[in-house]
């Protein structure tokens, strides 16, 4: 017998149009996967600062979104002037599929075409062992001031292209 075959996953740019799946996906990225790795307060504050309408990201970053069957499972954003990957969050119901590493691998090809030699992200607690797995070196422990009321732990780690 054979194995069901999954949709494709197909990565494009994002448009103001998917503000609301991205919104839902970061909201429920952070309340149960992140829930796992920070305070119970610090995530609820976390999640309470989104809202759909302040991701004008979309204009400023590479912000691309990973969709199968036409549903979106998750998202990911590059710094091209600062050589940073600064998110990619993935649907907890789409996670452990290979969305996460397919938006990573993604946005290091759009890095190397942008003549990029290294990459850093300020990863979560619990995305940490995700990106080391995807050859991305711990440098250091840090505090990541979010807004001022919220501090979070996070890993600075860097891979070199
Ligand atoms: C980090 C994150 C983006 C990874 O996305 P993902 O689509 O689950 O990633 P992948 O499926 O590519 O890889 C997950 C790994 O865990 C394994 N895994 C197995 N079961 C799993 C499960 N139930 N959940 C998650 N991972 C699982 C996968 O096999 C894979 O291992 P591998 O890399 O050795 O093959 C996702 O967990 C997430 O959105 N986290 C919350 C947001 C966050 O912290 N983002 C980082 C901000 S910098």
């Amino acid at each position: 017998m054979h194995e069901p075959v999954s949709a494709p996953l197909a990565i494009r740019r994002a448009t103001l149009d998917d503000r609301q799946a991205i919104y839902e996906i970061q909201r429920a990225a952070i309340l149960e996967t992140c829930r796992r790795s920070y305070p119970e307060e610090d995530v609820t504050v976390w999640a309470g600062l989104l809202s759909p309408d302040s991701y004008h990201m979309i204009h400023d970053r590479y912000f691309v979104v990973a969709e199968r069957n036409g549903r979106i499972e998750g998202f990911g954003m590059l710094d091209e002037k600062e050589g940073e990957v600064e998110a990619i969050y993935v649907s907890p119901s789409a996670s452990g599929m290979g969305t996460g590493a397919a938006i990573l691998q993604h946005l290091e090809q759009r890095a190397r075409q942008c003549g990029l030699k290294e990459l850093k992200v300020r990863s979560t607690l619990n995305a940490e062992s995700f990106y080391a797995r995807h050859g991305y070196q711990h440098l250091a422990l840090i505090r990541y001031r979010l807004v001022p009321s919220l501090m979070l732990n996070c890993v600075e780690m860097r891979k070199q292209l």
